[in-house]
């Protein structure tokens, strides 16, 4: 039997295969490569990127949740210079990298996406829309359609790097925030980024996290991820890569046949760190049994109901 064509493409990006894996459960990749063989991916999401390293929140910051995990990291990262001098030289060549920007405000996000534009290791940038913006009173960029414009509209004329722009699932209406992105030129949107959630230690009556609320992750959101994968595709032309609760080649399957070119897998790493390149031959196998010769005949595929559905 001849082989799968698992190729993609994203925002201009060709992909050895759709599954990346999701900024801030992978590093900086380095710290997988002994256990993962990170060209074998479609490629890796670094950790979010400012200007200046940041030490991120006190712990305890992590804690097992139900089908999931949540965190309240905050972002801690070694700042965009030391990633380009000393994080992306330690990958393989082979490896796709795309580098993740985060920032407390609209001019600094800018700033980190010029820095990053003449470096020729980093493929696209993603612009994790999901952090709290300071001048707004510290409402997520992601969360206000204007914020969320005048962001992308700042990065898109400090870039001319692909750019994807991941978006909150703490939102109303996700189509409207990926319309907004489509609108100010980013040429794909990744969705979901964690939900907000909180947990409680009751015999100590205090939160569980030292931050009070975290981001909830893991396979408890996938539903959720999906349904706003098949609601942003169906409002937007720009290409989508779908994100959490991603754990086997199945949900990567119905997160394409929803309309996404690609997916990352972010927390079921942590209990299992080869998860992306099971989903990887997960997608393959799938496509050998249904006779799906190229990875791409998937995307968007998901057929109606006769009579159609009500929703
Ligand atoms: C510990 C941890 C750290 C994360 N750090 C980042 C980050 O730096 N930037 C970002 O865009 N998303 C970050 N995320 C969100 C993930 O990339 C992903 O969007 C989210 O966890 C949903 O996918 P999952 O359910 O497969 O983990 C982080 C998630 C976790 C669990």
């Amino acid at each position: 039997m001849s082989a799968v064509d698992l190729s993609t493409r994203l925002a201009g990006v060709a992909l050895r295969n759709p599954v990346l894996l999701a900024s801030g459960t992978c590093g900086y990749g380095a710290e997988l490569a002994p256990f993962v063989d990170l060209e074998a991916l479609g490629g890796i999401v670094a950790k979010s990127l400012t200007l200046e390293p940041r030490a991120g929140n006190h712990p305890p910051r992590i804690s097992e949740a139900p089908a999931g995990m949540l965190n309240a990291i905050s972002l801690e990262n070694v700042g965009v210079e030391a990633f380009v001098r000393e994080k992306l030289p330690a990958l393989a060549p082979g490896v796709t990298v795309i580098a993740s920007v985060f920032e407390t405000e609209i001019e600094r996000y800018a700033e980190v996406c010029k820095r990053l534009d003449g470096v020729g290791r980093v493929a696209a940038l993603e612009l994790n829309a999901s952090c709290p913006h300071v001048k707004s009173g510290g409402i997520e960029f992601g969360q206000d359609p204007k914020v969320l414009a005048s962001l992308v509209r700042a990065c898109r004329a400090a870039t001319t790097r692909p750019m994807f722009v991941k978006l909150s699932p703490n939102v109303t209406s996700i189509a409207e925030m990926a319309r907004v992105c489509e609108g100010e030129g980013a040429d794909a949107v990744a969705l979901v980024n964690a939900v907000q959630g909180m947990l409680v230690d009751v015999h100590r009556r205090r939160p569980v996290l030292r931050n009070g609320l975290g981001g909830f992750s893991g396979p408890a959101i996938f539903p959720i991820a999906l349904r706003m994968v098949y609601q942003a595709s169906r409002a937007v032309r720009i290409p989508i890569c779908g994100i959490g609760g991603i754990a086997s080649g199945d949900d990567a399957v119905a997160m394409l046949l929803c309309g996404a070119s690609a997916v990352q897998v972010g927390t079921v790493s942590y209990t299992n760190p080869r998860a992306g390149l099971e989903v990887r031959d997960g997608i393959e196998a799938y496509c050998r049994v249904q006779g799906v010769h190229a990875v791409r005949e998937l995307i968007g595929a998901l057929r109606a109901w006769d009579p159609p559905e009500l929703a």
